[in-house]
């Protein structure tokens, strides 16, 4: 089995993050989702991964190379305008052949794996197998129908009034029968070749398409209290390790982690909370739930629920919660609130 792995998207719902960076890169537990997407890739025994990649594909590339440091071999797709994920199905064709594949949106987090429905896939080989999940609003999704046995038999993308309470959550196992599929439907309202499009028209051509309920935890990191809430369900799973300095007068409670190089100085630290390397602490409070990256210098703080982006800088600020900072982004204190904003940034002072 081959993996198709989807970065095209640009990100919008994550400005200003988004100008600069594409989503799939932002850090989750100081590792980007995409590396999260390609080690669930590369657990389920896959190594030849194609990823489609449009504008952003330079910063991607940048830091996911060939893949070898993840244990897996990446042939980029470039894409030049994002026409939905039944058209990069079109474009990784001359990649994929007539393997079966798994298909994973590089902006998904499914953490607790998806090993088991792949082997169920491998045992049936249905047409299709797709992974779905519970939402309490549909709307927003790929919508499927089930009937009493449990097979697939009917998808609608993003239906006004949702027929189930099952989504498409984003991972996809096909076989080679999707590629007739994609070539014969036609682009949505939205101007997209909807993948939910081409597994409806396999069905209407006979096809068997199978599903399986995800029941671990997933995200779509497509908002920044995503992002967040995503970032602490994992530090709660780190494994704790105090690699860099911690000087004696500094407090370590509970599941931390500081890694190589960094300097935590008469501080303390509350767990699940990560220091990326290099970066320094001083005088001040970090945590529970965040992620400091690398070369960051945080003095004189009080932070929690936060995650803090490589070479960011913050000094005396009393009580910052649930902030996601940007790299190299400088936050600190003065008499009045001093501030130099970009597009689409959010800000909330306390009052
Ligand atoms: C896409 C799919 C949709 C699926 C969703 C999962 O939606 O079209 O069927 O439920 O991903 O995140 P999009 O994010 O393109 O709106």
């Amino acid at each position: 089995m081959k993996a198709l792995v989807l970065s095209g998207g640009s990100g919008t719902r994550l400005r200003p993050f988004s100008y600069s960076m594409p989503k799939q890169l932002i850090p989750i537990a100081n590792k980007p989702v995409l590396e999260h997407v390609l080690e669930n890739v590369r657990d389920l025994g896959v190594t030849e991964v194609g990823m489609i990649v449009g504008g952003w594909a330079q910063q991607i590339e940048a830091v996911i190379g060939d893949g070898s440091r993840l244990g897996v071999r990446v042939t980029y797709i470039p894409q030049e305008q994002p026409l939905g994920l039944a058209h990069c199905v079109q474009l990784a064709r001359p990649f994929l052949g007539d393997d079966d594949f798994v298909m994973y949106l590089g902006d998904n987090m499914l953490p607790d794996g998806v090993a088991g429905i792949a082997e169920e896939f491998a045992t049936h080989r249905p047409d299709a197998h797709v992974v779905v999940h519970k939402v309490p609003d549909p709307r927003a999704f790929g919508v499927v129908e089930l009937d009493s046995e449990g097979r697939v038999t009917r998808l609608v993308e993003k239906p006004r009034e949702p027929r189930s309470d099952l989504a498409l959550i984003g991972v996809y196992f096909f076989t080679a029968a999707v590629h007739r599929a994609v070539r014969a439907i036609r682009p949505s309202a939205r101007g997209e070749l909807e993948i939910t499009d081409a597994l409806q028209w396999m069905l209407t051509h006979g096809g068997a398409i199978r599903a399986s309920e995800y029941d671990g935890y997933w995200k779509d990191t497509g908002r920044a209290e995503d992002v967040l809430e995503c970032n602490r369900r994992l530090l709660e799973q780190l494994r704790p390790g105090l690699v860099g300095e911690v000087d004696r007068r500094t407090e370590i409670d509970g599941r931390v982690v500081v890694e190589e190089g960094a300097r935590v100085v008469r501080s303390r630290i509350e767990g699940p909370t990560i220091i990326g390397a290099g970066s320094v602490v001083e005088d001040s409070h970090v945590g529970p739930g965040t992620s400091v990256g690398r070369g960051c210098v945080l003095r004189d703080t009080r932070i929690a629920e936060s995650i803090v982006l490589d070479g960011a800088s913050i000094t005396s600020v009393p009580d910052l919660y649930g902030s996601l900072i940007g790299r190299n982004a400088v936050v600190g204190a003065s008499a009045r609130h001093r501030l130099v904003v970009g597009d689409h940034t959010r800000i909330e002072v306390a009052a």
